[in-house]
């Protein structure tokens, strides 16, 4: 058996591992922007897998597979749009499959390009990853339109990777549900002082540690606070000095 021939079994299964990944270590803090980027690594992998499995000679050219090779980047850029990320965030298997649809698709980008025409899957792989980078770092689809400041937005193609919240809104949110623990100008008390929280937590990270925080500290969403609650709060909370 020669090298080649192990190429697409090894890579697809370490893109196996680490599609599963988020059911055994929930993300929590995690950035955006880096998320992005374990999605492009996965794509590399099944992008290597699909250009592996291609075999020359053996497995002629067909201009049928034209299609696969243009549907499955615009698949993949459709799985990473933003309002899907809620979903995906409450259900960590869904985020495995999410992340197992990714390599898929990137294996039969690869693989169909080269089936189209021998050559084509080393662009068309290149396309779909310089896609899937290119999202990190905001451009196209990315995180999360929390408030109406952000729609605007919407109907072009950026949505800035930050957000925003409503900080006056978010204000009020804090005293209600916060402040017991945190003080009523965060200064902390029987939870830590939240001043200068900004510097520890971007407003990314702070939604996220809302979301999902550390025990003691209570996960109030979903029940108590909605998506935009957690955005608007995050926002005030970016405030405190
Ligand atoms: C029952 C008390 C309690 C309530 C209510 C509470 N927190 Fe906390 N919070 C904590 C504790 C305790 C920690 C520290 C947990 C740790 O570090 O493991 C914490 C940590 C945090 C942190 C991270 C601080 C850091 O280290 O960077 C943020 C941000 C935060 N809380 C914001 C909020 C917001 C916003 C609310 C209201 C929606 C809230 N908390 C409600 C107790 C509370």
């Amino acid at each position: 058996m020669t090298i080649r021939k192990l190429v697409p079994p090894v890579t697809l299964l370490v893109a196996a591992i680490l599609s599963f990944m988020p059911l055994v270590h929930p993300e929590r803090t995690i950035e955006v922007r880096d998320h992005h980027l374990d999605h492009a690594v996965l794509m590399v992998l099944g992008a290597i897998a699909g250009l592996a499995a291609y075999r020359g000679g053996d497995d002629r050219e067909s201009p049928g597979w034209i299609w696969p090779t243009v549907l499955c980047p615009l698949l993949a850029m459709l799985l990473m749009a933003p309002s899907l990320y809620e979903l995906v965030e409450r259900a960590p298997w869904l985020h495995a499959l999410d992340h197992v649809l990714f390599v898929a698709l990137a294996f039969l980008t690869a693989y169909g390009g080269q089936r189209y025409v021998r050559g084509v899957g080393w662009a068309s792989a290149l396309f779909l990853e310089t896609m899937a980078v290119v999202a990190a770092f905001g451009f196209g689809v990315a995180p999360v339109p929390t408030s109406a400041a952000a729609a605007p937005a919407a109907h072009g193609t950026t949505i800035v990777a930050t957000g925003t919240g409503d900080a006056e809104r978010g204000g009020h949110i804090f005293t209600q549900d916060c402040a017991a623990c945190h003080g009523s100008r965060g200064q902390g008390g029987m939870g830590p002082s939240l001043l200068n929280e900004s510097s520890r937590k971007d407003f990314t990270a702070a939604q996220a540690w809302i979301k999902k925080p550390m025990p003691p500290m209570p996960a109030l969403y979903p029940d108590v606070l909605n998506a935009k609650d957690v955005a608007d709060v995050a926002a005030f909370v970016e405030t405190l000095k």
